[in-house]
């Protein structure tokens, strides 16, 4: 239909049980594509869903042509990084109240077109939301700005601050970051 698509496909893993393998194949696309599209309902930008096809375990989807919020942090204006953390903070906590977790919160997985930010790759997302997995999302954040964007690391808390705003239990959250980094499972 002359549309640009992105087909991501969960190949086989050999060292796995055939059966088991296919198992949770099927059931991993069924649960990104499924977040993907819910996300979207929410107002949270993500790539169209076209198809999904669980025995082959695939997913096509629109392609969001733009440029990795990674790529673009580390040289861009003060201007334009207080809007994109702004809205990083925005996306996380629509998400949040509406009991998403995304599982793999980096700037990696976020691609900034058409002055929006897109996030993609669901696959270790998931509903119901706890404190404990919507404050893991939030580490991951903190942790992506600690390593790729040290040098605009103060900016994390613009995406604090957008957090806050936006999603009432925030707080609960974020103290349960202090704990997660407390208890020093990540160093
Ligand atoms: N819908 C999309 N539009 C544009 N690029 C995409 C899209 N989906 C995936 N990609 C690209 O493919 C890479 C890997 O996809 P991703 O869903 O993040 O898989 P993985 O789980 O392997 O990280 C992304 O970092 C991005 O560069
Ligand atoms: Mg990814």
């Amino acid at each position: 239909m002359g549309r640009r698509v992105i087909v991501k496909s969960r190949v086989p893993k050999t060292y796995r049980h055939q059966e088991l393998d296919r198992s949770l194949r099927s059931s991993r696309t069924k649960n990104e594509a499924r977040l993907i599209q819910e996300a979207r309902n929410h107002g949270v930008p993500t790539p169209i869903i076209y198809d999904v096809d669980l025995d082959e375990a695939e997913i096509v989807m629109e392609e969001i042509r733009g440029e990795r919020v990674k790529d673009v942090l580390g040289r861009t204006d003060p201007a334009s990084v207080e809007k994109i953390c702004d809205e990083i903070g925005r996306l996380t906590a629509v998400l949040h109240s509406n009991g998403i977790v995304h599982g793999d919160l980096t700037t990696s997985n976020m691609i900034l077109r058409d002055g929006r930010i897109w996030l993609i790759d669901f696959s270790l997302g998931g509903r119901k939301a706890t404190i404990e997995e919507m404050g893991v999302d939030l580490h991951l954040v903190k942790q992506a700005f600690l390593s790729a964007h040290s040098e605009i690391f103060d900016s994390f808390q613009i995406v604090l601050d957008s957090y806050k705003r936006n999603f009432e239990g925030a707080e609960g959250v974020i103290d349960r970051v202090r704990e997660i980094e407390g208890r020093g499972r990540y160093t």
